[in-house]
This record gives structure tokens, C-alpha cells and sequence, in this order.
């Protein structure tokens, strides 16, 4: 269809990453960290030294901060004799001593990672090394160790953050206790906080005063956190099962105090889980969150003195969407759940990071199912699961849950440690059962409290409580790669027996050849005729244990490459529910027909593969219409249609989705379930399952079928989304959510289509709920210019409305990204400078140019590649202030491998000239990694 460029390919200078061959000393742990070197997990050696207390303080300036760190130190060995290594990144040292005495240039040796102490014989015993540093947050555009926000000093350590504070052994295996004084301007900083307990507050002299903060629990420096500013406190307070009370205060910035009611309720909610579900309480008297605007990430747990995000804090009705208030709670719930799984209990290193993100995600999963409708929160999670962690793991930075190297930790915060780490929780959590899961768990908190452990140990302790052998099981753990599990069966009406032929197959991924099978549990169900399970009988000639799982149906452990299941006593061929409740993150490949998804869809008492089953009737109607288009290719038409055999499809399956719209089925069935039955695939969703994807194309094609099939739902959508309008319940934030989802829903499938935009403009304009706003304005930016004038009228009535209020700005700016009418590159680069948008703010960067690279398929995979350019322009520019950001707005690109021409030439190019910036400009390690990565040549995947 269209002609593709000469591959623009020079080759990129780009070095193999160095490979340390043996056990690091002090110095090579010194090179290794620097750029572009990798790190290892078979290096892994105990530090040198230990420290046990330090005594931090923090004097804060407007230009500058003085930070005086006084170390207790002891060698691990007495005899060892060996060099200290401290870590320190962008510090200006004042001034060193030890015991007292202060040291000379010849004492020690410092680079850009760190300073090398002599050893000298008082380096024997116990001894006390002080540092005085001086640092510049005003001018720490990266947002790691201390920054400034506005007008806040904060803190973000995780994973390597400290080191820019001061020089310290910066690795979680480093346990300490942490004293922090904090010294400030009285009037422009009143509020001073570090973890643990408030020891004292005092005035001095200059119109300054100063705290005494004492952390009484061992942690890793990545839990260091402290803040300074003006800020509103909002407080509530918990009692715990012991009945000790505990204080529970939110800081937000003067104004905003009316907003954290829901993230405190949020707060009480999980603790009072941990409680139940883990036997877990919380162990200091205080409990604080902070939100600040300007943060890499959603939130950070440091040891009771959260800091989040200000977007992952602040609700209130009219200017959070439900989408938010779930987010708030779960993220409020994750973080909490940390003090527990990451702080009490730490990680060894970083490639344990899924020890803690795993977990901890499992953990808020189960709490927000709990909060909620299971089955939705299940759906939402594997929805996500299945187009962005299998995306990752099938492309050029794929890596293990717990990997064997990085270049640049802050890469590898990524959905296969923490979506897919949490599956694995999961899986070991279904193998064994409620019981024995939480004697694991009991267990694994008892026995490594105070402790940096790793992902074996965890392991280990679910092996004891259930005297089963996880050997195989953790392969989970090092072998990368989606699994597929390829089914066949086949029924013999005579014997009534029916056999289920099961293979999987793990692919290669980056570095990763040749994997071994792995065992996890399979749920699965035979539904009979009349739509109720069959009562399986598992013939003894089956080579896998099954057994029952309560809410999962019939559990099959899988282990060999090959097996074989069979069942008896089946008096006619079963529709087979595979995989139920999503009980192993897989792609399963079984060969269903249409009456048999629907089938599934209609009647599987697994709640799960109904929603599975609708998606993959969509998904089949996606490939089929792509599949005529591409073959059209070939004679120069690429014509995108529905033809007669669809349009019976059509008829069927949406006749299937309409049960969902049916006004009297809401009072029976939950509306949220209902929404997620009658959201279609997205595109994401669909062409990650594809192998080579021509995305102009396949776009036309999922347009054409999305618009088939809202047709057919139109009537039903429009009669449903009005009657919905009158239920007593519509407007109330929390008991109406459900039905808003529903009645949304039905406004997205109607926007497809013409003759809706009035309507869209009707509840964008008298919406109470952002829900309600956020989704009309969402409706009407489908309809072009030429079409309505409506979508300008919004947009500019919306930036009206929420100028001042930055965070639902950020939707304004996100939804005009996605949208391929109103996202086009000139709008992104307009938007680029509005006076609302910085180019300092994470949350901002990744409304627009995330949301445009990652979501705007139409507009940003233009093949004359211009966008392209622009958002690589955008991350070597941004490199320079944010590398974090920078490398993870690189994603998009890093596909190129999946795009055929002329799309994948282009991306390749625009990698190709990050690696080879301009003139004296340097990559960042964090950009470097990636790019490197994905310029690789990649193995061979079969
Ligand atoms: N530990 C944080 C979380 O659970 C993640 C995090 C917050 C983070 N800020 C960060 C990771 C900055 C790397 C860099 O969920
Ligand atoms: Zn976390």
C-alpha cells in the first residue's frame, strides 16, 4: 500500500556493556555503577562494612543545602582490612573525618560515583565518619534525593536517590537507624518532617527553626525521606487490633485540605485489612502522607512518611473521576501495605525489587478486590496485564520478574516486576490455598523482620508451610517470556470420555533460549448444554494433579512441556473454559467457533471468561477483517470491509452484548461487569496479539468493525444511557459508580457514531461528577470539525472551567492527546506551549507526550514520520533534565521491531539518533539502556 524508505541504518556508537568477570571489590563496585555498565545479580557480594546509626543534618537554604552526615560504621569482618566505599552522586564535600579527625586528600579518592576511604587501622572497630556536603534541590531538575517542588523541599531516595544527599552505602542491604534534624526558615517553611517519631522542635537564631526526627527501625536508605514547606494538614486517627492509636495526618499543599477525606478513608480501610487478612500492624505511633506536584512516580512508602504524587492523593467529586478515587485508594492501600512487605521486611538488591512490588501489588489487588466487585477489579488488572506486560515481555527489554542484570535500576520498575511479579504471588497463593498461603506469609514476616532478604526466601517459606517442592515453580521468577499454552481436545461420544491435549511453550526472549516448562495451576471448567459445569471426573491416566479451588473450579497443575488430562463420564461434547479467573498469566490458544464463545459468554460461571469470551469474539472479528484487507494489499487495494459472513456475526454477537444493555438486567447483574462485557478490545489490546503489524491499516480495519458493531448496539446503548439517567443513584459519588460505568459505556459506543455529539454535549456541559464531565468531553472529541463545532466549544469551555487546578488539567491535556482529531502533532506542539504545561512537571510530560506516543496510534505512527521525530526530539531534550522520564517516554519507540515499513524504519531511526546525540550533549544511563536494548539485534523468537 505504501512505499517504504531505504532503511536510514548507520550503526550506532554503541558499546557492549562491560561484563565484570569477577566477585567486585570496592572499586569495581565503584566502576560498575557508572555509565554504561552493567550490573549483575551472580555478583552480588555482602558489603564490606555495616553501618548501623546515622545522624543526619539538614540545613536548608533557598539556594543551596548543607548536609552534615555522621556515620557509625563497623567492618562486617575485623580482619578484612578493606577500603570503605561510600556512595555519592552531584555532592560538593565540605569536609570528611573520621573519628573526629579530620582527613586530608590523601585519606581518600572520589569520582563521579562515589569517595574510596584508605583503610587505616581504627577502620577495624566500630567508628564514627562524618561528611559535610553541600547540595543545590533548587536546581535538581531529575526529581531524585532532595528536590524542590514549588515551593516544598522533598525527598525521593528509591532506588539510588540517596547517594545525592550524601555519601553513604547506598544499597537496601544497609540497615541503620536515622536520626534526621531538619533546619529551616520559620516563615516559609513551617512544617518539617522525617520518618519516625517527632523528638523535639525548637526556634533559632536568623528566623529559623529546627526538628528532631528519630526513625527507632532499621531501614535502607531508600526509605529515607524528609520534607519542608507550608502545607495544610488534614488529620484522623486508627486503632489498631493491639489498641494502640495511632495518629494519621495528610499534608497538602494550603487549599487542598478539602480533598484527602477519601485517600484518609482509604488509609483506615487498608490498615484494618492488613489487620485481618495478613495479621499485620502498623508499629509506630504516626502514620504521614505528603503529596507533592512534582514526582516521578505514583507514591514512594518511605518509612511512615509517605510521599505521593499529588494526583495519587486528592479527590473530590467534582473534580476526580471514579477512575481516580480507585486509583487513590489503591495506590493510598499499596504504599501502606509497603511497611510491611519492603520496609519491615526489605530487599536484598535490586533484582529482588519484585520481592517487595510484587507482593505489595498482589496484596492491593486483593484489597481493592475486596473493597469492591472482584470480577471488575479482576478483569481491570488482567486487561492491563495482557496488553502492556506481554507487550513488554515480548519485546526488546523483556526481563525476568527477578532479573540477572541492569544497567540503570530505575529502568526496571516495570510491569513484569510489579503486574507480572504480582501474578506470580498469585499462583502461589492459588497452588496452596488460603491456609496455608497466609502461614507463608506469617511466617515470611516472622522469621526475616529487620531483614533484606530475596525472592528464595519468600519462596522457601511457602515451601515449608506446605511441604511442597517450588523448584520448578521459580522459574517464575528467572525465565522471561509470556508462556502460550496451545489446547486441543477431543471427545469420543461412545466412552463419553473427553481429553484435553495441553502444550506450552516459553519463547526466547533477549539473552534467553531454549526455556524449560513451568509449572502453575490452570483453572479450568466443562460447561454442559444447558450452561451448568459438568462434575469432572479426572481419569487416573491424566499425567496432571488436579483438584478443586474454591471460586476457581477444577485446578490442573501444569509442569511438562506436554500434558494430558482426561475426563469421563461426559454425556455430551462440553464447551471447555480455559484458564479461569486468569489463573496463570499465559496466552492460551484453543480453537473455538462462535456458538461456543458465546456459549461461554452467556453462561460460564466464571465471571472472567465470560468478559474473555466477548473479547475474543471481537478480536476474531478484528483479525478477519485485517486478514481480507492485507490479502487486498497484495493487489493494490487494502480494502477494509465487512462482508456477509460478518455481517451474521454481527447479528449474533451483538445481539450477545445487548443482554448487557437491557435496562432490567441492571438490577440483577453488577453494571461495572456489564461496562467491561460491552468494552471492545482496545487497539493496544488487539495488535499486541498480532506478529507484524502495518498500524495504519489495522487501525481502518478496527475502526471499520468497532463502528459495525456499535451500530447494532446503538438503539439498545441509546435506550439504556437514557434510563440510566433516572436511577435514583446516578449522582451519588460512590453507590452510583457502577452504573456511571454502564452509562458511560454506552456513550462511548454511541460516539462511534454521527448523529450523537449533542448528546455528549449535553451531559459534558451539565455534568456534577468529573466522571460524567471527563466522559462527554472524552465522547465528543471523536467528532471532527467538519462534523461539529461542539468538541472546540468543550475544550475551550473545560480549560475555562479548571485552569487553576492543575491536576484536572492534566485530563484536558491527556484527552486532547489521544484524540486522532483533535491530538494531530501541530495541536501536541500547540499544547507543548500553553502557559499551563512545564516541561519540569512528570505529571504534565505525561499527559501530553506519553499520552500522545503511547495512545494516539492514528496520529503519532504517521508514516512520514514527523511525529516520530518530534517525540524523539522531545526525549533528548528531556533527558537532560529527567532522565527517568525521558526513558520511559521512550517506550512507544522501542517497538519498532512489531511495525512494518515504513513505521519500523523510521522508529529505528529516530533510536538510532538518540544514541548519536548532537555535538557534547550525553545520554543519560537511563536513556542509554533503553536504546541500546532495543537497537540490539534481537534473538531469534520462534
Ligand atoms: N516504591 C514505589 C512504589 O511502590 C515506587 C517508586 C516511587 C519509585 N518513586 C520512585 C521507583 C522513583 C523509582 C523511582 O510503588
Ligand atoms: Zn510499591
Amino acid at each position: 500500500m505504501s512505499t517504504s524508505p531505504e532503511p536510514t541504518a548507520t550503526a550506532p556508537k554503541l558499546t557492549q556493556p562491560d561484563i565484570p568477570d569477577a566477585a567486585p571489590g570496592p572499586e569495581a563496585q565503584a566502576a560498575s555503577a557508572s555509565q554504561n555498565q552493567a550490573v549483575y545479580l551472580r555478583d552480588y557480594t555482602p558489603p564490606a562494612y555495616r553501618i548501623d546509626t546515622v545522624d543526619l543534618y539538614v540545613d536548608l537554604h533557598e539556594d543551596h543545602a548543607l548536609i552534615t552526615g555522621k556515620l557509625t560504621i563497623q567492618p562486617a569482618d575485623a580482619s578484612s582490612r578493606a577500603d570503605l566505599w561510600l556512595h555519592g552522586e552531584a555532592l560538593e564535600l565540605v569536609s570528611a573525618s573520621l573519628n573526629g579527625e579530620r582527613l586530608s586528600e590523601d585519606d581518600f579518592r572520589i569520582d563521579e560515583n562515589g569517595m574510596l576511604v584508605s583503610y587505616r587501622d581504627d577502620m577495624a572497630q566500630a567508628f564514627e565518619f562524618e561528611t559535610v556536603s553541600r547540595i543545590r534541590p533548587q536546581d535538581n531538575t531529575r526529581l531524585e534525593g532532595l528536590y524542590r517542588s514549588k515551593n516544598l523541599f522533598c525527598t525521593q531516595c528509591e532506588a539510588e536517590g540517596f547517594r545525592r544527599i550524601t555519601w553513604f552505602l547506598d544499597r537496601p542491604d544497609v540497615m541503620a537507624t536515622y536520626r534526621c534534624t531538619i533546619e529551616a526558615d520559620r516563615d516559609k517553611y513551617p512544617v518539617l518532617l522525617s520518618n519516625g517519631n517527632l523528638v523535639s522542635e525548637e526556634n533559632v537564631d536568623g528566623n529559623r527553626h529546627r526538628a528532631v526526627w528519630e526513625d527507632p527501625f532499621r531501614k535502607p536508605s531508600y526509605l529515607f525521606a524528609l520534607v519542608a514547606g507550608t502545607l495544610d494538614r488534614v488529620e484522623d486517627s486508627f486503632t489498631t487490633m493491639s489498641g494502640r492509636n495511632i495518629d494519621l495526618h495528610i499534608y497538602v499543599d494550603p487549599g487542598n485540605a478539602g480533598k484527602c477525606r477519601h485517600a484518609l478513608d482509604s488509609l483506615k480501610k487498608a490498615m484494618k485489612w492488613d489487620e485481618e487478612r495478613y495479621g499485620r500492624e502498623y508499629d509506630l505511633d504516626l502514620f504521614n502522607i505528603v503529596a507533592v506536584d512534582d514526582f516521578n512516580m505514583g507514591a514512594m512508602e518511605n518509612k511512615s512518611l509517605n510521599i505521593f504524587n499529588s494526583s495519587c492523593v486528592l479527590a473530590d467529586p467534582a473534580s476526580a473521576s471514579d477512575a481516580t478515587f480507585d486509583r487513590v485508594e489503591s495506590i493510598v492501600a499499596h504504599e501502606y501495605f509497603h511497611n510491611w512487605s519492603g520496609n519491615r521486611v526489605t530487599c536484598r538488591d535490586w533484582f529482588q525489587l519484585s520481592l517487595k512490588e510484587g507482593f505489595t501489588v498482589y496484596r492491593d489487588a486483593c484489597f481493592s478486590a475486596d473493597m469492591h466487585s472482584p470480577v471488575v477489579n479482576r478483569i481491570e488488572h488482567v486487561r492491563f496485564l495482557r496488553t502492556a506486560q506481554f507487550a513488554e515481555d515480548a519485546g526488546p527489554m523483556a526481563h525476568a520478574v527477578r532479573p540477572e542484570s541492569y544497567m540503570e535500576i530505575s529502568n526496571f520498575y516495570t510491569l513484569t516486576i510489579y503486574e507480572k511479579g504480582a501474578e506470580v504471588v498469585r499462583m502461589i497463593h492459588l497452588l496452596l490455598g488460603d491456609e496455608l498461603f497466609r502461614r507463608g506469609s506469617d511466617l515470611y514476616f516472622e522469621r526475616f523482620d529487620g531483614q533484606a532478604v530475596t525472592t528464595e526466601d519468600f519462596v522457601a517459606c511457602m515451601e515449608e508451610v506446605s511441604e511442597r517442592d517450588l523448584t520448578q515453580f521459580k522459574l517464575w521468577y528467572s525465565q522471561a517470556g509470556t508462556p502460550g499454552v496451545k489446547i486441543k481436545d477431543r471427545y469420543d461420544a461412545k466412552t463419553g470420555e473427553y481429553q484435553l491435549s495441553i502444550r506450552q511453550h516459553i519463547p526466547d526472549t533477549p539473552g534467553q533460549t531454549n526455556k524449560k516448562p513451568m509449572h502453575f495451576p490452570f483453572c479450568i471448567g466443562l460447561v454442559s448444554e444447558d450452561g451448568k459445569d459438568f462434575d469432572t471426573n479426572v481419569d487416573s491416566a491424566s499425567t496432571a494433579a488436579a483438584s478443586f479451588r474454591e471460586g476457581h473450579g477444577l485446578m490442573i497443575e501444569l509442569r511438562q512441556k506436554e500434558e494430558t488430562v482426561i475426563f469421563k463420564g461426559i454425556p455430551h461434547k462440553p464447551v471447555i473454559s480455559l484458564n479461569r479467573g486468569f489463573s496463570a498469566p499465559v496466552r492460551v490458544e484453543y480453537e473455538y467457533d462462535t456458538t461456543e464463545l458465546l456459549h461461554l459468554m452467556q453462561y460460564d460461571s466464571d465471571g472472567f471468561n465470560r468478559w474473555n469470551a466477548g473479547q475474543i469474539l471481537a478480536l476474531g472479528l478484528f483479525d478477519r477483517v485485517l486478514g481480507r484487507a492485507s490479502a487486498g494489499d497484495s493487489e493494490g487495494g487494502g480494502v477494509v470491509e465487512i462482508d456477509e459472513a460478518d455481517k451474521g456475526f454481527l447479528q449474533e454477537y451483538s445481539s450477545a452484548l445487548k443482554q448487557y444493555l437491557k435496562p432490567g438486567s441492571i438490577s440483577s447483574q453488577d453494571p461495572a461487569f456489564c461496562a467491561l462485557l460491552l468494552q471492545l478490545p482496545d487497539f493496544s489490546a488487539w495488535i499486541e496479539r498480532l506478529p507484524q503489524v502495518d498500524i495504519q491499516l489495522a487501525l481502518s480495519c478496527y475502526e471499520q468493525a468497532t463502528l459495525e458493531i456499535c451500530k447494532q448496539l446503538e438503539q439498545a446503548a441509546s435506550q439504556c444511557y437514557d434510563e440510566l439517567a433516572s436511577h435514583p443513584n446516578i449522582a451519588d459519588r460512590e453507590a452510583g459508580a457502577e452504573l456511571r460505568a454502564l452509562r458511560n459505556t454506552c456513550l462511548a459506543i454511541l460516539s462511534r457514531l454521527p448523529e450523537h455529539a449533542e448528546r455528549a454535549w449535553q451531559q459534558f456541559e451539565t455534568a456534577q461528577l468529573m466522571t460524567d464531565q471527563l466522559a462527554g468531553f472524552r465522547a465528543l472529541l471523536r467528532y471532527p470539525r467538519s462534523q461539529s463545532n461542539r468538541p472546540e466549544q468543550a475544550i475551550a469551555a473545560f480549560e475555562k472551567q479548571w485552569q487553576n487546578d492543575g491536576l484536572v488539567m492534566d485530563n484536558w491535556f491527556a484527552l486532547q492527546a489521544a484524540s486522532r482529531e483533535y491530538g494531530t502533532l501541530a495541536d501536541i506542539k500547540r499544547l507543548s506551549e500553553h502557559r499551563l504545561f512545564s516541561r519540569f512537571n512528570p505529571n504534565k510530560l505525561r499527559s501530553l507526550f506519553t499520552t500522545f506516543a503511547a495512545q494516539n496510534w492514528a496520529c503519532f505512527h504517521d508514516p512520514k514520520g514527523d511525529s516520530y521525530r518530534f517525540i524523539r526530539e522531545t526525549i533528548a531534550e528531556l533527558d537532560q533534565t529527567n532522565p527517568q522520564i525521558a526513558s520511559r517516554m521512550t517506550t512507544p519507540l522501542t517497538r519498532w521491531r512489531k511495525y512494518s515499513e515504513p513505521y519500523s524504519s523510521l522508529l529505528r531511526a529516530e533510536l538510532e539518533a538518540l544514541a548519536n546525540p548532537e555535538g557534547e550533549t550525553e545520554i543519560s544511563k537511563d536513556l542509554y539502556e533503553i536504546v541500546y536494548k532495543s537497537l540490539q539485534e534481537a534473538n531469534k523468537t520462534d
